[in-house]
């Protein structure tokens, strides 16, 4: 049997089909029910991915949670929409203007220009004890960004990543690449769960762990 989903997070009918959905704004062109429940599109989203694969993620809704590669918002609006806090990290000033405008309608959503391999930048922002951590950061060396930013996590918190191979290495075969990142992750986290996104995201490997 599937885990069940966080509060927040339901299944609802849209144009006859069954799609996850939270309630909130729209961000990206996506429609609202007249319950102001909007679809999560798993296929623009490696979280929304997760979820639709039953992945354990180890979510009840509410969580505090510190999001690594937030772009210009797509999957941070959904998780600020059954979360708590909601920290949002991206290092691009083009996306993370619109990251600002999907803000504004939530108010425990936490824009920040800023480097995810640089977390003694945000630190005195972000608080620690996290329960959460959302990585998707299309970057070479993720293994080090999830190992910088453990620091935020609650001893019994969750990584929750989608590792991208073609950014570690766009040539090798992503079945080698994948080992390499958790060989790095397994020096401070215990792996619980990986499962590959390819049937929504091309080699992407999710990654569910915690910290040892
Ligand atoms: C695949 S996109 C993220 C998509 C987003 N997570 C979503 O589902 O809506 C990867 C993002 O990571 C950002 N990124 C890459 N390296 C980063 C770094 N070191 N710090 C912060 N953001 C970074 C990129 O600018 C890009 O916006």
């Amino acid at each position: 049997m599937s885990p069940s989903l966080p509060d927040g997070v339901e299944r609802r009918s849209f144009d006859g089909r069954e799609r996850l959905a939270t309630r909130g704004e729209p961000v990206y062109g996506e429609p609202q029910d007249d319950d102001g429940w909007r679809p999560w599109d798993a296929g623009r989203s490696k979280l929304g991915a997760m979820l639709e694969l039953g992945l354990d993620l180890g979510l009840d809704g509410g969580e505090r949670v510190l999001y690594l590669g937030a772009a210009a918002g797509t999957t941070v609006s959904h998780v600020a929409d059954f979360a708590g806090p909601t920290y949002a990290v991206e290092f691009a000033p083009r996306p993370a203007r619109d990251l600002l405008d999907v803000a504004a309608s939530r108010e425990n959503l936490f824009p920040l220009l800023k480097d995810a391999r640089k977390p003694e930048t945000y630190a005195h922002v972000v608080e620690s004890g996290l329960d959460c951590i959302v990585q998707d950061v299309a970057t070479r060396g993720q293994g080090t960004v999830a190992l910088r930013n453990n620091r935020f996590l609650a001893p019994d918190g969750r990584l929750l990543a989608a590792i991208k191979a073609r950014s570690e290495d766009v040539l090798s075969d992503p079945a080698d690449v994948f080992p390499d990142v958790l060989a790095d992750l397994r020096t401070e986290y215990e792996i619980l769960d990986t499962q590959r996104l390819d049937r929504y995201h091309d080699d992407h490997l999710a990654v569910v762990a915690t910290p040892k």
